[in-house]
């Protein structure tokens, strides 16, 4: 479409000097949205919301679905065991995963159940270091390698190191550079495993070093800037920097949905401790800094598997929609969704327990638009992600380009509206904001698209562009509501302005005709 980049920065600039002589009502300000990205936009990876599963959960996940898989946790293999998992819960611990896990060599069939074009990333362990568990875990990687064959991303190896001392797994004087000499031996000796028993997959690189936190703060010990400090590049092993982020701990006291989650400042400020830890990673340079994607490889709403009535509401999928296009936007460049069985914060429940209802969750609709907002139009193309300053702590605004051509705008409102709290009989009914952008020279109008519940508080009746994910309406497959609209459509007015209506607690994309 345009001959070479000089020609298309002339034009861009030509389109922001229009804009900026354009005669703006004083009254609302429109949003000016360009044809062009700016030069700091986010280039995310492709499938950017992927998941990452609990181990001991994984054979109750592995049924076909979508997107990319990782999961990685601390379990002892076991080569005569005949079952695939077998978990000891420990209350006095967590009532949620098992804490005692033995896995067996069927445990790796499960990697054979999702369709061609699965990514995998398989998490070895490195918490449990007596030598008979290190020697089961290098034995493991002959079978996780023939199981997973083509279909291999990464390897990981340890998870959150920086808790090994809180969960009992290493002392307090366990050191950056203890953590750098294990991880170093050991993904070796993966590598060597792996070589002779799949030699096509020999030098796969690893995910590392997946710290639950930013830094060391007495409870997380260790610190993800000073491991690679130490050198825990120094095999030139390392395919993806990962961290893991929760933007609250559940059982925390003074954590609430407007507060926490359906809160745009706080966003901003989670994100940037992440992106502060790539860019100083970075800032070493040399041999020491990967030149590879900072990751999140296992993210969700609030530690310790959400909080009911929180992390399992609409109000937790609008949150999702914001955390990921902000990450995207500032080249955090994919996203794991941590899902276990049972969990408050889960997509979806796979089966059914005496815990949970087997079924499709309010997360997994924020996950639809997400994937709708950063859709390719081939993996060729190349998709730009742009936070928009008129971003306010209870409003965001995204574009994408695609192959530098304005795509889409999304809107999230993030002001939180309960369904029981704030009802009809309340007298309180429910606000809609309306916004108002002008677009470049040549814009016609756009679709819009909804993510819609009643409330923020909802987790039942939610849909995306009008279509129920319901387990129970057809197995989760998209079906029509006859009692929201869809198929809208605006229109860009003589002045180059389109408006769109947003209701309170809900996100809207307009794909644009540009
Ligand atoms: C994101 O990465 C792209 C490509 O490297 C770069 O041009 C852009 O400035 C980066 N933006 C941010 C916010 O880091
Ligand atoms: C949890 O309880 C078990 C016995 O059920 C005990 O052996 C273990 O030490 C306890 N762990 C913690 C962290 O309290
Ligand atoms: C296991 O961890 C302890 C504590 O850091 C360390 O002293 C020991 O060397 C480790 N064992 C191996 C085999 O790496
Ligand atoms: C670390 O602590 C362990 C157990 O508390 C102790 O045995 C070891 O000597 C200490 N190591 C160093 C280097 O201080
Ligand atoms: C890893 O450490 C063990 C014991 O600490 C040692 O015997 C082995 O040679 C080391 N392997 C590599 C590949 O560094
Ligand atoms: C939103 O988050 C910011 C930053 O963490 C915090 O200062 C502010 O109090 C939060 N807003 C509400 C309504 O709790
Ligand atoms: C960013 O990193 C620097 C250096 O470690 C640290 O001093 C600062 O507090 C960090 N800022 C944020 C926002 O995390
Ligand atoms: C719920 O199911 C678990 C696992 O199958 C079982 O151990 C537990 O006893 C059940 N609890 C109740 C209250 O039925
Ligand atoms: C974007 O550009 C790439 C590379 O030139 C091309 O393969 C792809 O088809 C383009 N996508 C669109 C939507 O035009
Ligand atoms: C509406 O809100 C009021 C006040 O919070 C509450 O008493 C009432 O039960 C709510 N009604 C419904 C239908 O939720
Ligand atoms: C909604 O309001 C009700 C009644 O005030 C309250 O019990 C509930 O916790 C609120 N839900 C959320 C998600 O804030
Ligand atoms: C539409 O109908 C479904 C199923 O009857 C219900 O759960 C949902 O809340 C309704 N949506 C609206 C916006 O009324």
């Amino acid at each position: 479409m345009f001959p070479n980049t000089h020609s298309l920065f002339v034009w861009c600039l030509a389109a922001w000097l229009e804009v900026e002589g354009a005669n703006l009502p004083s009254r609302p300000k429109p949003i000016v949205v360009s044809q062009c990205p700016p030069s700091n936009a986010g280039i995310p990876l492709d499938s950017f919301v992927s998941f990452s599963f609990e181990l001991s959960s994984w054979p109750d996940f592995a049924v076909p679905h979508f997107l990319m898989i990782k999961h990685r946790d601390i379990a002892i293999f076991d080569a005569s065991q005949k079952t695939g998992l077998i978990g000891v819960i420990r209350p006095n611990i967590s009532a949620d995963y098992p804490t005692i896990i033995t896995i067996g060599p069927s445990f790796f069939d499960s990697y054979k159940t999702m369709p061609k074009g699965m990514r995998y990333t398989h998490g070895f362990n490195l918490g449990a270091n007596y030598s008979a568990s290190r020697a089961a875990t290098f034995a493991s990687a002959a079978y996780a390698c023939k199981a997973i064959g083509e279909n291999l991303d990464y390897w990981e190896y340890g998870n959150e190191p920086d808790l090994f001392h809180a969960s009992g797994y290493r002392p307090l004087n366990y050191s950056d550079a203890d953590y750098v000499a294990e991880w170093l031996n050991g993904t070796s000796q993966i590598d060597q495993v792996v070589k002779s028993a799949c030699p096509s997959l020999k030098g796969t690189k690893f995910m590392a070093p997946s710290m639950a936190g930013v830094g060391a703060n007495g409870y997380n010990t260790l610190d993800p800037v000073k491991v690679f400090a130490d050198d825990l590049n120094a095999d030139h092993s390392i395919g993806i920097i990962s961290s893991h982020n929760y933007m609250g701990v559940s059982t925390f006291p003074g954590i609430t949905l407007q507060g926490t989650l359906m809160n745009h400042t706080n966003v901003i400020a989670k994100a940037e401790a992440q992106v502060n830890v790539s860019r100083n990673i970075a800032a070493l340079g040399g041999d020491l800094a990967p030149k590879v994607p900072f990751i999140l490889g296992e993210h969700n709403s609030l530690a310790r598997q959400g909080r009911p009535g929180l992390s399992n509401t609409f109000g937790a999928a609008l949150w999702g929609v914001d955390w990921n296009l902000y990450l995207a936007s500032q080249n955090i460049s994919r996203s794991h969704m941590h899902q276990g069985t049972n969990y408050r914060y889960q997509s979806w429940q796979p089966i059914q327990t005496n815990l949970t209802t087997k079924g499709t969750k309010p997360p997994y609709y924020g996950n639809l638009a997400v994937a709708a907002m950063m859709a390719k139009p081939s993996t060729s193309s190349v998709l730009q992600i742009t936070h928009l300053e008129a971003s306010s702590q209870n409003t965001s605004f995204y574009t994408a380009h695609i192959n530098d051509t304005l795509s889409r705008i999304l809107i999230v409102d993030l002001h939180t509206y309960n369904t029981t709290a704030n009802n009809y009989t309340t007298g309180f009914s429910r606000p809609v904001v309306e916004h108002e952008f002008m677009l470049p020279k040549g814009c016609k109008g756009g679709d819009v698209q909804r993510l819609m519940a009643n409330g923020s508080d909802a987790v039942t009746g939610i849909t995306w562009d009008a279509n129920s994910y319901a387990y129970e309406l057809d197995n989760g497959k998209g079906v029509r509501m006859s009692n929201v609209t869809c198929g809208e459509k605006v229109k860009v007015d003589g002045k180059g302005i389109v408006k769109v209506q947003v209701p309170w607690s809900s996100a809207a994309i307009v794909s644009l005709d540009c």
